[in-house]
C-alpha cells in the first residue's frame, strides 16, 4: 500500500507503545509494576467534573468558535496573567485539542521544508516527530545531569545556523525534570531575539516545580511578546488528560493561522470538555498544591530507592513527574560482569517480562543510557516497582 512520505517520515510515539504492551499484560491478570504513563493518577477535581455536567445538561453540546468560546480564551489569558505574569489578550489565544495539537499548530504554521528547530536533549517524544512532520530538521542540544539537564544560552547560542527557526523550550522537562532558571530563560530570550528565531515555552509542566523553583513563563520577561509562542495544557495542572484541552499564547497573526489550520482539520475542541477547562482556569486552585505535595514525596522515595541500586544513578528532577535514572553501566557490565542488555530499549523489554515492570527507554528521548519512570502512581506501587528493580539489576541469574 502507498502511504505517503509524509507519514513515513514519523513514528508512533514510543511511550504510547509501552503503555499499550504494558496494558497487554495487565489484560492477563499480570501484576505490572507501572512506570510508564505520563499522566496524574489523581482524578479531575469535583466542581471541574460538575461543570462538564452542566454543560452536558444545559446542551452546550454544539459547534463552538474554532478558537474556542471566548470566556475561555478570556480565562486563559487571565489565569496565566495571574499565575504566570504575562499579559495576552483573547485575539491573542487559541484552545487546541491539548497541548501537543497546540505544539503541532504552531509548528505547522512556522516551520518550512528545510527550516531547524533547536530541541533540547533529553527531550519530550513528539519534538522531532512534529518537526519532521512538518518538513523541519530537529537539531539537538545536549544538557548534562550536572547543569540537571536544563539547557544553557550559550549551547543555544553554538548550535543556531542560518536556517535555525525555533527553539522548543520545555520547562519542567519531559522527561528528565529540567528546570530552567528565570535569568537562564531570560538569556536565551535574549539569544532569540538576537538572531531572529521563534522560542516556543511548552509549559504543561508549570505548576509541578519543586522548592527551590517556582512556576515560572518566558513570558513574564519585558518585550518578550514578539518573539514568543507559549503552549500549555490542563492536563496534568489540573489531572484532566482525557479531556483534551490545551492553549496557545502567541502573536495575532500565529493565533490566526494555528485557527485557520485548525478549522480545517479538528474544528473547535470538544464544547463540554471546554466547560469544564473554563471551570479549571476560573475556580480554585486548591487542587494543585495537594497533588504537588504528593509529587514531592513520591520524588524522594523513587529517587532515593533508585540511587540504593548499586551501578544506578540519578538526578534530583527539578520539576514534572519523572524520574530519569543513568543505567549504562549495565549495558557494559552486569552483575555477572556481562552486559544485561545492549541498549536500554531492550533492556526495558527484560524488565516488563522478566520483573514485570514498565518504564520507557531513554532512546526514546535521545538520551541512551537513561530510563525514564513516572511517579504519578502510588508509594506502594513505587515500592514495589523498587523491589522489583533492586532484585533485576543485582541478581546475576537476571543476567543474559
Ligand atoms: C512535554 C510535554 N508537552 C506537551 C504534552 C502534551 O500534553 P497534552 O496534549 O495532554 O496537553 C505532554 C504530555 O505528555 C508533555 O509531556
Amino acid at each position: 500500500m502507498h502511504l505517503t512520505e509524509r507519514i513515513n517520515r514519523i513514528q508512533a510515539s514510543p511511550t504510547a507503545a509501552v503503555i499499550a504492551e504494558a496494558e497487554k499484560l495487565k489484560l492477563r491478570g499480570v501484576d505490572v509494576a507501572d512506570f510508564g504513563p505520563g499522566e496524574p493518577d489523581f482524578p479531575t477535581p469535583d466542581h471541574i467534573k460538575k461543570a462538564a455536567i452542566k454543560a452536558i445538561e444545559e446542551n452546550k453540546t454544539k459547534y463552538t468558535a474554532t478558537p474556542g468560546i471566548m470566556p475561555l480564551r478570556e480565562a486563559i489569558c487571565a489565569w496565566h496573567k495571574r499565575e504566570l505574569g504575562s499579559n495576552y489578550e483573547p485575539k491573542e489565544c487559541v484552545v487546541n485539542v491539548g497541548g501537543k495539537h497546540a505544539i503541532f499548530n504552531a509548528v505547522s504554521v512556522l516551520i518550512e521544508h528545510g527550516d531547524e528547530v533547536l530541541i533540547p536533549a533529553p527531550y519530550w517524544v513528539s519534538f522531532p516527530d512534529i518537526v519532521k512532520y512538518a518538513g523541519g530538521t530537529p537539531v539537538y542540544v545536549a544538557t548534562t545531569p550536572e547543569d540537571g539537564f536544563a539547557v544553557k544560552a550559550s549551547a543555544i547560542e553554538k548550535a543556531i545556523t542560518p536556517k535555525t527557526r525555533l527553539l522548543i523550550l520545555n520547562s519542567p522537562s519531559n522527561p528528565a525534570g529540567g528546570v530552567v532558571p528565570p535569568e537562564e530563560f531570560e538569556r536565551i530570550l535574549a539569544v532569540c531575539k538576537k538572531h531572529n528565531i521563534w522560542l516556543m515555552g511548552d509549559e504543561c509542566y508549570s505548576h509541578f516545580v519543586y522548592a527551590p523553583h517556582k512556576p515560572y513563563s518566558i513570558a513574564s520577561a519585558k518585550d518578550s511578546k514578539a518573539n514568543v509562542i507559549i503552549v500549555g495544557s490542563v492536563s496534568k495542572t489540573f489531572a484532566m488528560t482525557g479531556w483534551r484541552i490545551g492553549y496557545t499564547l502567541a502573536p495575532e497573526a500565529v493565533v490566526a493561522a494555528s485557527n485557520k489550520l485548525q478549522s480545517q482539520s479538528t474544528s473547535n475542541p470538544t464544547s463540554i470538555a471546554q466547560y469544564a477547562a473554563l471551570a479549571a482556569m476560573t475556580g480554585p486552585m486548591d487542587a494543585v498544591p495537594p497533588m504537588l505535595a504528593e509529587y514531592e514525596k513520591r520524588r524522594k522515595r523513587i529517587v532515593e530507592g533508585l540511587r540504593n541500586i548499586p551501578g544506578v544513578t540519578c538526578e534530583w528532577p527539578g520539576g514534572a513527574f519523572y524520574a530519569f535514572p543513568n543505567i549504562s553501566s549495565f549495558l557494559t557490565n552486569g552483575p555477572n560482569g556481562h552486559a544485561l542488555a545492549k541498549n536500554c530499549t531492550e533492556l526495558s523489554r527484560q524488565l516488563l517480562d522478566r520483573a514485570q515492570v514498565a518504564v520507557v527507554p531513554g532512546e526514546a528521548f535521545g538520551a541512551p543510557g537513561y530510563l525514564r519512570l513516572s511517579y504519578a502512581t502510588s508509594i506502594e506501587r513505587i515500592d514495589e516497582g523498587l523491589r522489583r528493580l533492586e532484585k533485576f539489576f543485582t541478581r546475576v541469574e537476571a543476567a543474559v
